[in-house]
Parts: structure tokens; sequence; C-alpha cells
């Protein structure tokens, strides 16, 4: 019992480790600030919201980078977008355009700074509606399963293909119970599904 609880503790530790080294030569590398964990309770984002993190690199670049699209040909939506790691990660991929929804004002103007060529709006993403067009819509565990829920609804308003990228999915089983969600690929760390356009 003991033993297993030390286990955890050094595992613990030693993840802390990694993601500091890796936010500190990812931001020195690009000079920027996307490092770091912030508690919900300070960036106010409700009951349900999470901590920031920024999404590990090569996590975004499995997920995103390996999609089967033309990606010039669509939007990059980040719901959730924290400090705009991933909006300049999908940047360099080649998005026709890049937004970012974000709840902290705060966090807003960090990703504002990172991210200029970025649109940022700084808004509940529960009452978000995608533009006009194909999109990647892409979160990191941003919130917990109610509003992943009004996420999952407000998708299926959209109008044009979306491809859903979903890292750290811990409520996916919404998408995965409704057949409007064609699932292309999945595993405890992403799920991606597609919807077609109306
Ligand atoms: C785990 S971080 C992900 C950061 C970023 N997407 C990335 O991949 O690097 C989740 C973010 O979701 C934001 N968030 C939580 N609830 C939200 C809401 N209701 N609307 C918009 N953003 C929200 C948090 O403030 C936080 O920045």
């Amino acid at each position: 019992m003991q033993r297993n609880l030390l286990t955890r503790i050094l595992d613990f530790v030693k993840w802390q480790v990694h993601k500091v080294a890796l936010d500190r030569a990812f931001d020195r590398s690009r000079n920027v600030d996307t490092g770091g964990q912030i508690p919900a309770f300070i960036l106010r984002s409700g009951r349900e919201g999470v901590r920031y993190q920024a999404v590990e690199p090569d996590s975004f670049m499995k997920a995103v980078g390996s999609l089967d699209i033309d990606v010039a040909e669509f939007r990059f939506v980040d719901i959730g977008c924290g400090k705009g790691r991933a909006l300049l990660l999908a940047r360099d991929l080649g998005f026709k355009s890049i937004i970012g929804v974000e709840i902290s004002q705060s966090l807003c103007e960090i990703a504002r700074r990172n991210c200029p060529d970025a649109e940022i709006l700084c808004a509940n993403a529960a009452a978000y509606l995608l533009p006009e067009g194909p999109c990647v819509v892409y979160f990191f565990n941003p919130f917990g399963e109610s509003l992943i829920r009004t996420l999952a609804a407000n998708i299926l308003k959209h109008r044009g293909l979306s491809v859903i990228v979903y890292v750290n999915p811990l409520h996916r089983g919404i998408f995965d119970a409704d057949s409007r969600f064609r699932l292309l690929r999945g595993n405890k760390d992403v799920g991606i599904w597609e919807v077609a356009a109306d």
C-alpha cells in the first residue's frame, strides 16, 4: 500500500520535472510564454473548468499533424486555448485561419501576445458557434461533462465539415454514443471524429 503511494508520488514528481523542462524548451525556442499550470479557481472558469496547462507538442502533432485533410482548407478552432500553444503549433501546420476561445481574460491577453495572427475570443465556449466552412475543432480537456455535452450540441449546429480532435478525452463517451459523430481514430490519449456537412 505504502509502496504503491510512493510510486505514485515519484511518478508525479517525474512528470512535473519533465513538464517544466518541456515548457521551458518550447517557450525559449519561440520567445513566448505558454508554460506553467494555473488552477481553475484562479482562472475563474466555473464549476466545470480545469486547470490551465499547455498541450505537449508531440501529443499535438500526433493528433492534429496526422489528420488526413488539406489543412489550408480548414479553420482551426481551439476551445479553451489558454496561452495559445496549440494555436502556434496549428499556425505552423498552415491552417486557413486560427481561432482561440478562452474564458480567462488574463490568458486571452497572453495568447494574443504569443500568437498575434490568431483571432482570440474571450468568452465562455458554451455559447460559441463555429464559423461557416470546414473546421478542425480541437480541445485539450477544457471542462467537465455537461459543458462537453453543450459543445457537442453546438458542433452539430455547424454548417460545414467538422473534424473534432479531443486530447485527453475524459468524456469521449458523449461523442462515441452519438452516431452523427463518426469515429476516425481513438485511444486513451485522443479521440478524433468527423461530422459531415448538412
Ligand atoms: C488544459 S487547458 C488547454 C490549453 C490549450 N488548449 C492547449 O492545448 O495548450 C484548458 C483551458 O480551457 C479553458 N476553459 C475552461 N473552461 C472554459 C470555458 N467554459 N470556456 C472557454 N475556455 C475555458 C481554461 O481556462 C484553460 O485555459
